[in-house]
């Protein structure tokens, strides 16, 4: 196919930081193999067009003013953004549907698997629809399967925590990832509908690569419901980074502190861009760092500690005791930071860019997961691929030393370092010629040249 031919897309991201990343770097991938791109795009967190001046961007209202937004818990807005947006996304779908032309011909629409109503608007305007799952396949097959696990070992009010869910070895009891806020139950729908509407898409797109996780994509395409084509071409921050899409300042300081430090020497700390905790979890954390004796990079965006500016919650006997040994940032150009020289261990919650981004630089992991995807991400970390420890007692002080210290002093560390580095090897070649990815991209760009004909 002559590249100058291909269609025009229609993107559809999430508005959120996790998803946003992905998102782009899926456009730029695409838009580099010769399609066109429209993004459709809330008004809740807008990214500014002049970063993009390929593509052409249609903004949707979503019905939350940002004083609002910022106020409210991040279900609650999501749950806003699946009800408020169905019929913006559709007239706008419709609009850019009715100004094709032969030469901007639309082919599909790619949208996040959380965007559960733009399927049927798909239908009804008769155009594909291609889900893009930002996050790990071995999560999604735990939340494919949540009403079932959630009946088999969460309706008991004493459920077992450290029991093992023996229909997805190696997950335990406390691994599923359930919610426990008061709308819960909103949730639970929205991500059933996630998983019921996914399964009536065109094809399926994984931000992950064949050798980290090829049963899980085995085990996937193996589910009868799953028969769309499904795609991993990640890693896709690889092929071309998202840094203009950061929804906060990244601290270059964060670089030049690192210059200073010997190789291999410093812990980076950053939970991404929505876990929240309570004053007495960041202390947990700030004496867990403070006893490890290591040097970190900690990122404590605004918001981190529930109810602070910013710093006001960190007891300053630990502030001084650190001051020579520890840098802390509201927000860091993370990927630069991962491959720097200086860098030896990532302390993550466990969001999958973060996970897959520190796989990508060869550095291993403490996971500390707060909810969702991270819970099973974080259990791969520690028990499958074995590159990291998962803090198994949530945040506290004693355990969270111990772990520092198994990763960045002792012989364990050293052992999850070699199999990280191997695996980011891997992730390296599959993205060349014959590669892997290389290779399902190379699929889904026919399936996409095919729904633009
Ligand atoms: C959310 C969910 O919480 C997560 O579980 C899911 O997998 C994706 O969506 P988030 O919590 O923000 O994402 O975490 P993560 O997926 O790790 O994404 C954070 C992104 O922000 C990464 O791309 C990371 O590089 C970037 N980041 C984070 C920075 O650029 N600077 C920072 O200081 C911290």
């Amino acid at each position: 196919m002559d590249q100058k031919n291909r269609c025009r897309l229609v993107l559809f991201p999430l508005p959120f930081q996790g998803h946003i990343n992905p998102m782009i770097q899926l456009a730029k991938i695409l838009h580099s193999e010769g399609f066109s791109i429209s993004i459709i795009h809330t008004r809740y967190n807008f990214p500014d067009p002049s970063n993009y001046p390929h593509f052409t961007f249609h903004l949707i209202s979503d019905g939350l003013s940002e004083a609002e937004a910022s106020k409210l818990a991040i279900l609650r807005v999501i749950k806003l953004l699946l009800t408020n947006c169905v019929e913006p996304f559709e007239q706008c779908l419709a609009q850019i549907l009715s100004s094709e032309d032969s030469d901007h011909r639309v082919g599909c629409v790619v949208t996040d698997a959380i965007w559960d109503f733009t399927q049927a608007a798909a239908d009804k305007l008769k155009i594909p629809r291609i889900v893009l799952r930002t996050s790990s396949v071995c999560s999604f097959i735990a939340f494919s399967a949540l009403p079932l696990l959630r009946q088999r070992y969460l309706t008991d009010k004493d459920y077992r925590m450290e029991a093992a869910v023996l229909e997805l070895p190696p997950i335990k009891v406390k691994d599923i990832p359930r919610i426990e806020t008061h709308n819960g139950e909103d949730m639970y729908r929205a991500i059933e509908n996630m998983v019921r509407e996914t399964k009536k898409a065109s094809g399926l797109i994984f931000n992950t690569f064949q050798e980290l996780e090829e049963p899980e994509l085995a085990k996937l395409q193996e589910q009868e419901q799953f028969l769309m084509p499904t795609f991993a071409i990640g890693p896709f921050h690889k092929r071309f980074s998202a840094a203009p899409t950061s929804l906060f300042t990244q601290d270059r300081s964060s670089i030049s502190w690192l210059d200073a430090r010997a190789p291999g020497s410093v812990l980076y700390v950053s939970f991404g861009s929505i876990a929240a905790m309570d004053q007495q979890k960041m202390h947990e954390m700030a004496w867990g760092l403070a006893d490890s004796m290591q040097p970190f990079l900690w990122v404590v965006r605004p918001g981190l500690a529930r109810g602070s500016e910013w710093l006001e919650m960190l007891p300053n006997e630990f502030l001084e005791a650190t001051r020579d040994r520890g840098h802390i940032v509201k927000w860091a150009p993370q990927q630069e930071v991962l491959s720097h020289p200086a860098v030896g261990g990532f302390w993550t919650h466990g969001g999958w860019n973060s996970t897959l981004e520190s796989i990508c630089e060869g550095v291993p992991m403490i996971c500390a997961p707060f909810f969702g995807d991270q819970m099973v991400n974080s259990r791969y970390v520690n028990d499958v691929w074995k590159i990291g420890v998962r803090l198994e007692k949530g945040l506290e002080r004693g355990e969270i030393r111990d772990a520092v210290r198994r990763l960045m002093v002792e012989r364990e560390g050293e052992e999850m370092r070699q199999r990280v580095k191997c695996l980011k090897e891997k992730a390296d070649l599959c993205l060349n010629a014959g590669g892997s990815s290389y290779q399902a991209l190379d699929a889904l760009l026919k399936v996409m040249d095919d729904t633009g004909k």
